[in-house]
């Protein structure tokens, strides 16, 4: 089964409103998207929610995805935004649990399921995002700790919505540290996660989903991920902000 390979640009809080125009022009203008395509290559970029409407409405051929959203419909939810409000925009793609919501948020596997849920539910597609911390590498329970996070996020979810759920595997020791986990690594990982995926949906389910590995993706490396089996693309923080080194990262694909 081949799947197509997802390059995912997760700004988190940077570029402004104009930096984002900017960047949708110098996309629009360049080569970029043509040379994705004719590689297989899916594009995909999460700006800050007040950008969203900006670079959705300017980029061509490049998906725009929120960095949350919430799973209520509306309420008294200080600051969050739901998913009809994105899909107003025409924004139909939000990452979930990213490791930076887990750490300073208090983000739980619990939450990112009904997130998740309220996604699928709207037909949008969610990005999961799982992986071990530091000290959990070191204690040599990676795979403890990613099999909890897939089963619980992904709970009670039916096959036919499991088509919308891609999966970041970020080892949260190697986001924006330069230490890039190696892609011995994260085709172990992401293989285990397609086996989890397997089992609590079916083989159809797990070789159809795209998986991906984030952590200190750069032009430099990106190659090594996107050859492994399992590995169907990158989720890319620092080398995702600038056209230039995300053009260098389809380059090197
Ligand atoms: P990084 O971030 O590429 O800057 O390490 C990745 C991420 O947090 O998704």
């Amino acid at each position: 089964m081949s799947r197509k390979k997802l390059l995912m640009g997760n700004w988190k809080m940077n570029n402004t409103v104009e930096e984002t125009l900017q960047f949708a022009s110098k996309v629009n203008e360049s080569s970029l998207v043509k040379d994705a395509e004719s590689k297989g290559v899916i594009l995909a970029i999460a700006p800050t929610y007040l950008s969203l409407q900006a670079l959705k409405q300017n980029i061509k051929g490049v998906y725009v995805s929120a960095q949350d959203c919430h799973y209520a419909k509306s309420g008294a939810y200080t600051s969050s935004v739901s998913v009809d409000m994105l899909k107003e925009i025409g924004v139909n793609w939000s990452i979930i649990g990213h490791s930076e919501k887990r750490q300073y948020e208090a983000e739980s596997d619990f939450s990112c399921n009904r997130k998740i849920r309220a996604l699928l539910k709207a037909s949008c597609k969610a990005v999961y995002c799982v992986g071990e911390s530091l000290k959990e590498y070191e204690e040599g329970i990676t795979k403890d700790i990613i099999l909890s996070q897939v089963t619980v996020g992904l709970q009670n979810i039916s096959c036919e919505d499991a088509k919308n759920i891609i999966i970041a595997y970020e080892p949260v020791w190697s986001i924006g540290t330069g230490k890039n986990a190696s892609s011995e690594i994260a085709q172990d990982i992401c293989c285990y996660i397609r086996s989890i995926v397997e089992k609590i949906f079916n083989k159809e389910v797990a070789s159809e989903m795209l998986i991906l590995y984030g952590g200190s993706v750069k032009p430099e490396n990106i190659h090594n991920y996107l050859t492994c089996p399992d590995v169907d693309g990158a989720l890319v923080g620092g080398a995702s902000l600038k056209v230039e080194s995300f053009k260098a990262l389809v380059e090197n694909i």
